[in-house]
Parts: C-alpha cells; structure tokens; sequence
C-alpha cells in the first residue's frame, strides 16, 4: 500500500447507480438514472466558480438507501445523504451540492462563498 496525493479538492459526490434485475424484492437507484444524473452534475460543477467546481462527482454502487423514489447521492466529507428526484431535482442538487463544497473548504479558498454556502445550507433546511 502507498499513499498519494487526492487528485480533487474539497470532496467526493457518489451518485448511486446500481441496478437490481427486474422483480427484485428490493427498489434499486437505476444504472439510467444515476449515470445521467452524475453526468449532469459532473459538468454543471464544472462550470460554476468556487470550490464546487473542483469536486470530483462519481457514481457508485448501492450506498444501502434504496429509494423506490429517486435517486440516492451521499456527499463527502460528511455523511449527507440525498434522495433525489434525478430530473427535477437537478438544480437544488447542484445548489447543495455548491454548499457542501464551500462549507468544507479552507477560509481562504471559500472566501466570501462561505457566508453564502451557509444561507443556501439555512435556505434549504428551512431555517
Ligand atoms: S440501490 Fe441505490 S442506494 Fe441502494
């Protein structure tokens, strides 16, 4: 084992895209929709300013949520998990997503973002 350098900054988005076969007793995520929903995600990061657009946004297997809803997306650091809707939700994700971000970033990388980061966090919490 060796240890390297984190080629992303500031956290991780696992994005569920498992798929159980038909009938399973069990609701699954889907392979369709996670994989669409990240690669959303993954570019609508990229294109923002701050740290959101240096996260790094992956798919995973089953993350033990299993909405018959939705899709489930864990942010990291933390355990915030998520069950989202993987087409209306899509902005509010990336809003949370841009708060997350921010809120685990260093003062000086987050700069004026963390004030904001923290009213979008109050904002969706209903505080
Ligand atoms: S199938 Fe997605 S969290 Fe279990």
């Amino acid at each position: 084992m060796r240890e390297v350098s984190a080629p992303w900054e500031h956290g991780v988005v696992l994005i569920c895209n498992n798929q159980r076969p038909d009938g399973s007793a069990k609701p699954s995520c889907g392979r369709g929709a996670g994989d669409g929903l990240k690669a959303w995600l993954k570019q609508a990061a990229r294109e923002q300013d701050g740290p959101v657009a240096r996260c790094r946004v992956l798919t995973s297997s089953c993350l033990d949520v299993c909405p018959a809803d939705g899709v489930a997306v864990a942010l990291m650091p933390g355990n915030e998990v998520l069950v989202v809707d993987p087409e209306a939700d899509r902005d509010a994700l990336l809003g949370r997503v841009r708060a997350h971000m921010a809120a685990h970033a260093s003062p000086s990388e987050a700069g004026g973002a963390r004030g904001a980061a923290r009213r979008v966090l109050g904002r969706l919490r209903g505080r």
